[in-house]
């Protein structure tokens, strides 16, 4: 059983779940039609994703009451804005088929256009009418943090991060915990690119357990949200059999020794609409 995790504003949230891209809609229907049979309840799209309807039909084929299920969808940068913000989220909605989403994510921060305040402005609207449980954002740095709060006197719960043994983000750590914000992490297996990691090899066998079971466990013990992909039934499965074992204070600190630097935009500078 997943353990949950509490957000900022009284609710809580899977302690682990599945990222959907790039996933076609029948791929995605498939990967979370497995990924809920096997215990999976938090599922991350986004409209970039394309995905939205396939992952949608899945949450009501999977037989899961809804409200078990987590659901976290993101605004894209080409709808920043108030009015586009309510625009995209109800189109997004409809495309899901569900009548309220669980956590509504700015996507990137898009600083040189700065809309996400109005944007964050329009998702706490959604919020209050009862159509979104949770809002947060994703990519946004320490500033675009602080500069959201400062305006909307609203912290957001999460904020999702490129996050994995090649880049820890031990600054962006930190700054959640200040801001009682929950880091969940995107590529958290470094997109497969770090499971043959010597190191990571290493103590996976003295575990007995897969790398990435142990990338996923290091995270968790970080106190992060990893989100990783499969389509795969079984890597699922094992995926998300991160429960029973514990990594020493060595392990950790050696994993987190891996850092090279970031391997997917920059806030300050990436542009996607
Ligand atoms: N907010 C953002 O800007 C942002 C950006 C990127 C991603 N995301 C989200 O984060 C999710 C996860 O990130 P990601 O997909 O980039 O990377 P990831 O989860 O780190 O890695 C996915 C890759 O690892 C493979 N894999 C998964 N489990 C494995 C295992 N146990 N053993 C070996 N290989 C395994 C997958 O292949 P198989 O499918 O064949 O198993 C896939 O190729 C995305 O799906 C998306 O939902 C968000």
């Amino acid at each position: 059983m997943t353990p949950a995790i509490p957000l900022n504003d009284g609710h809580s949230m899977p302690a682990l779940g599945l990222g959907t891209y790039p996933m076609a809609n029948d791929e995605a229907h498939t990967a979370v039609m497995s990924a809920i049979a096997s215990g999976y309840r938090l599922i991350d799209t986004a409209t970039r994703y394309g995905n939205e309807p396939g992952v949608g039909q899945a949450i009501r084929d999977s037989g899961v009451p809804r409200g078990e299920l987590f659901v976290v969808t993101k605004l894209p940068g080409a709808d920043h804005g108030y009015d586009e913000t309510l625009a995209s989220f109800e189109a997004a909605r409809n495309r899901l088929g569900t009548d309220y989403v669980d956590l509504y994510l700015i996507h990137w921060p898009l600083p040189r256009l700065y809309k996400y305040v109005d944007s964050f402005r329009a998702m706490s609207r959604l919020r209050d009418d009862g159509l979104v449980r949770s809002v947060g954002v994703s990519n946004f740095g320490a500033k675009h943090l602080r500069r959201l709060v400062e305006e909307t006197g609203t912290v957001p719960v999460v904020n999702q991060v490129e996050l994995h043994p090649r880049f820890n983000q031990a600054e962006m750590r930190e700054v959640h915990r200040s801001m009682d914000i929950v880091t969940q992490a995107w590529s958290p297996l470094g997109r497969g690119d770090v499971l043959d990691d010597p190191t990571i090899v290493r103590v996976a066998d003295r575990h007995s357990v897969t790398p990435a079971q142990v990338v996923l466990r290091w995270e968790v013990q970080l106190g992060v949200v990893p989100i990783p992909k499969s389509r795969d039934p079984h890597r699922q499965r094992l995926n998300l059999d991160v429960w029973d074992f514990v990594l020493d204070e060595d392990e950790v600190v050696e994993l987190s020794a891996l850092e090279t630097g970031r391997q997917g935009g920059d806030p300050d500078v990436h542009e996607e609409f």
